[in-house]
């Protein structure tokens, strides 16, 4: 199967393998975790932040962003189409008590006037909007790179209103590669950072959660809190740091993969790409004569997993299980799909 579903799908190669089984490992909640430790000072020295705390999953970590930056009943501005409002279980409601107060980005980025309507003045009727949320690079924008000088801007905004900043960058390494901005410059405007380890650096979980020493500190009480503290934890430390080390200029070549998948699937008629910037490659397929989960039935059946986004919407993502031969191959299945009709 050539999986274009997620660049979660990722597996762990022999080497980050072996660095696993060979770790360091201990007791994290007590902190006693060589590995984890070492990967917390690594996440948080390539950030620019002070500390940095391991959690098991990107999910997670905008949960307890979310929770340390607000109090029940305050509201986060944030965009239509981000990760924390559609598919983290509706957890800023559950576990925050937050209220959403929503920005229609293009492709998931706003402007500075976009949060400036959003903060609510004096007065006790609206709830106070207490953070703001951003995405970068934006899943379903399709995989938008924010410039560094909008993330200023709409943080310049908040911090004006005493608002506390959290960055959402399941996928930052991509938009540093994709931008040539370093990830510690990216970060530098938010109070909170998050990075996952899972998706496209192919580690089999975690996230880090980057900021102040103090912010840190309370995050590992929100981690026991939300059940997430670990024991030998360093075995996925131990995959974590491989990735920073090993995994990143490689992001290239999934940004190069996703263009070239693009030209191929562009030549489809009825098919319309979306801008490609880094490994995600969204397609509208309204024009083609079928729905986005047909084509993604057919696509399975021919030994291509892709994912359906709306009804007629497909997302392919690039990461390092797949070839450049795999994506030649893929275009190839699409072609015919397309080309027999219905
Ligand atoms: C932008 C963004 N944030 C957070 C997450 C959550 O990651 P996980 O499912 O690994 O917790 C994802 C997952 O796809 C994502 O795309």
């Amino acid at each position: 199967m050539i999986d274009l579903y997620s660049d979660t799908t990722t597996r762990p190669t022999a080497a980050m393998r072996r660095a696993m089984a060979e770790a360091p490992v201990g007791d994290e909640q007590r902190g006693y975790d060589p590995t984890t430790s070492a990967l917390q000072e690594r996440g948080a020295q390539m950030l620019g932040k002070e500390a940095a705390i391991f959690l098991v999953s990107a999910t997670m970590a905008n949960l307890i962003a979310c929770r340390l930056h607000t109090r029940p009943g305050e509201a986060v501005i944030l965009d239509a189409a981000c990760h924390i409002l559609n598919a983290e279980g509706g957890g800023l409601a559950v576990h925050s008590g937050l209220v959403p107060r929503i920005v229609m980005g293009d492709r998931g980025r706003f402007t500075p006037e976009q949060v400036r309507e959003q903060i609510a003045g004096p007065g006790y009727y609206r709830p106070h909007t207490t953070l703001l949320a951003c995405e970068q690079t934006h899943n379903l924008g399709g995989g938008a790179v924010w410039p560094l000088a909008q993330l200023e801007a709409v943080c310049a905004v908040a911090r004006e209103a005493r608002m506390k900043t959290h960055l959402d960058r399941a996928r930052l390494f991509n938009a540093s590669v994709a931008s040539g901005v370093p990830a510690a410059a990216f970060a530098a405007p938010f109070d909170t950072v998050m990075i996952c380890l899972s998706k496209g650096l192919g580690a089999p979980t975690g996230a880090l959660l980057a900021g102040s020493a103090e912010a840190i500190a309370r995050a590992r009480g929100l981690k026991q809190l939300f059940g997430g503290s670990m024991r030998q934890s360093g075995v996925l430390a131990a995959a974590g740091l491989h990735a920073l080390e090993h995994h990143i200029s490689r992001l290239a070549e999934d940004h190069a993969n996703a263009r070239r998948l693009a030209a191929g699937l562009a030549r489809i008629p009825g098919f319309s790409v979306e801008p490609v910037e880094t490994n995600l490659v969204f397609v509208r397929v309204q024009e083609s004569g079928f729905t986005a989960p047909e084509l993604a039935a057919r696509a399975r059946e021919a030994g291509v997993d892709v994912s359906v986004s709306a009804p007629t919407r497909l997302r392919l993502v690039t990461h390092m299980d797949v070839s450049a031969a795999d994506i030649e191959r893929a275009i190839e299945v699409f072609h015919t799909i397309a080309g027999r009709g219905r």
